[in-house]
């Protein structure tokens, strides 16, 4: 099959890989021209582990291709994915559909007869409908199919979770749809994945229900930790209980700063809104966001509170500003509300990441980088972790108390244990560990 992926975004690249490594032949567009230059390159514009390899064997294979021309690409394919972003529209909180809509109207003039047009991007429900609209108006004389499948991949895991994924979900309404998603995804099919076909609006929705409910599960685990906190309790023993329970499930209860990411708090957003104008709020997710954005705030607080009650000529060395783990992605990560007013209050920052993107530097103006975690620490007053890297598990925690001025720690992903930082001489203080 002759695919067309157009966004060589996290989504659409990793997707555009994995899809070339079952063996389709795929040609991924980008209007980015630097972004394609560097794929042709070899060079990665994004952090993902395992990507770089993923795509070279299958460019050596003669698989997958980047390019800016979308002409061409569109004309000699039979199914064309839609992977451009969805960002949030500032100021009012809908997803901002113009990426979609525009690339809708570049392909129109191009598309086959029997071409399949399907969403990865995450799209409010009704935007399958509504594409399928503008093109019967663009393209009265071809026929086509427009289906929506939902990305649910994670950044730092997003190879493993697209080619093992627990469902692959398929809003469709057509036998044209059908026959061509079923045969995209029978590499998976054969290895036992779920392939669920549903109605389109049923498709969109679901993406949005199942990002928001993982969202409340991550904010109700960070209000119990603060329970914790004040009753002797451990939040981590709470959430091994409860997730113990099968119908719980023991992941997204790892209490922390609050979630971040380019679509937690976007989708988040976005529902909301959708659900206001059906008239049919969804109260629980508008306090889920509320609740998230004041936690992100009330950490600087908390560090302030740690660090003796003042931050003015105090230094803080910050490990991790990525939202997440195993990802160079800054979007919406919780570190750009909690430094920018940690240096309000007078503290300056060293910060070290292993992979924040460049826009780190110009998203946090100010902040000293540092080449690791130990020159981070030099001279400083608080040693703060935002972003649970594997490689700062290990850290000698010893040597790192010896070069600050200070003697706090404060652990924002709970990696280390009290009694190892104790040990090195720390002050030590934790997310929903009351002891
Ligand atoms: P991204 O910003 O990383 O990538 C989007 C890409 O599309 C960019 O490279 C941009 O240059 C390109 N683009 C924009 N308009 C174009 C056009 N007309 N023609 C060709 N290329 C164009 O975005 P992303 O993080 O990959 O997200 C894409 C969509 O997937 C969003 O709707 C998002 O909600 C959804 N999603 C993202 C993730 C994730 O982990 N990032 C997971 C699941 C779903
Ligand atoms: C999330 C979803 O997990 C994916 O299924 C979905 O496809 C994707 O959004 C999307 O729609 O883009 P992602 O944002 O890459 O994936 O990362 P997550 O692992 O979900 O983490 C999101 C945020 O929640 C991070 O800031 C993370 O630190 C936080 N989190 C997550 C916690 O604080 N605790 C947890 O237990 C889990």
């Amino acid at each position: 099959m002759k695919i067309c992926m157009l966004g060589a975004g996290y989504v659409g690249l990793v997707s555009a890989a994995c899809f070339a490594d079952f063996g389709w032949d795929v040609i991924c567009v980008d209007n980015n021209a630097e972004r394609v230059a560097d794929l042709e390159r070899g060079r990665m514009p994004i952090y993902e582990p395992g990507l770089d390899d993923l795509i070279e064997r299958n460019v050596k294979a003669g698989r997958i291709r980047f390019t800016i021309e979308l002409e061409g690409a569109v004309k000699q394919s039979e199914l064309v994915l839609l992977a451009v972003g969805t960002p949030m529209r500032r100021g009012s909180g809908y997803a901002d559909l113009s990426y979609i809509f525009e690339a809708v109207k570049d392909i129109a003039p191009h598309l086959q007869d029997g071409a399949v047009i399907t969403t990865k991007s995450t799209v409010p429900v009704g935007t399958s409908r509504e594409i399928e609209r503008r093109l019967r108006e663009l393209r009265p004389d071809i026929d086509f199919a427009v289906c929506s499948n939902p990305e649910f991949l994670r950044e730092g895991s997003a190879i493993r979770d697209f080619m093992f994924p627990d469902r692959v979900l398929v809003g469709c309404d057509s036998e044209r749809g059908k026959e061509v998603m079923e045969a995209l995804y029978k590499p998976l099919s054969l290895r036992s994945a779920p392939v669920m076909f549903v109605e389109r609006e049923s498709a969109e929705l679901a993406k949005y229900a199942a990002n928001a409910f993982l969202a409340m599960k991550v904010s109700f685990i960070n209000e119990i930790a603060d329970l914790c906190e004040k009753v002797d309790a451990d939040v981590q023993q709470v959430a091994d209980a409860i997730g113990a329970d099968k119908r719980i499930g023991p992941k997204f209860l790892h209490a922390g700063p609050g979630y971040g990411g380019s679509c937690f708090p976007k989708d988040v957003s976005a529902l909301i809104r959708t659900a206001r104008e059906a008239h049919a709020p969804v109260t629980l997710v508008e306090q889920v966001d509320r609740v998230n954005n004041e936690r992100k705030i009330s950490m600087a607080s908390r560090i302030q509170e740690a660090a003796g009650g003042e931050l003015r000529d105090k230094t803080v060395a910050v490990l991790g500003v990525t939202f997440k783990p195993n990802t160079d992605d800054m979007r919406e990560a919780p570190s750009l509300t909690i430094l920018p007013m940690l240096q309000d209050r007078g503290a300056a920052i060293r910060a070290y990441d292993p992979e924040a993107s460049k826009d780190a530097e110009e998203q946090l103006p100010g902040v000293v980088w540092c080449e690791n975690a130990l020159s981070a620490c030099e001279g400083a007053d608080v040693l703060l972790v935002l972003t649970e890297w594997n490689e700062f598990r290990a850290l000698n925690l010893s040597q790192l108390k010896e070069a600050m001025r200070g003697d706090v720690l404060v652990d924002l992903r709970n990696v280390y244990s009290s009694a190892g930082a104790e040990a090195a001489g720390f002050r030590y203080s934790c997310v929903g560990r009351g002891r």
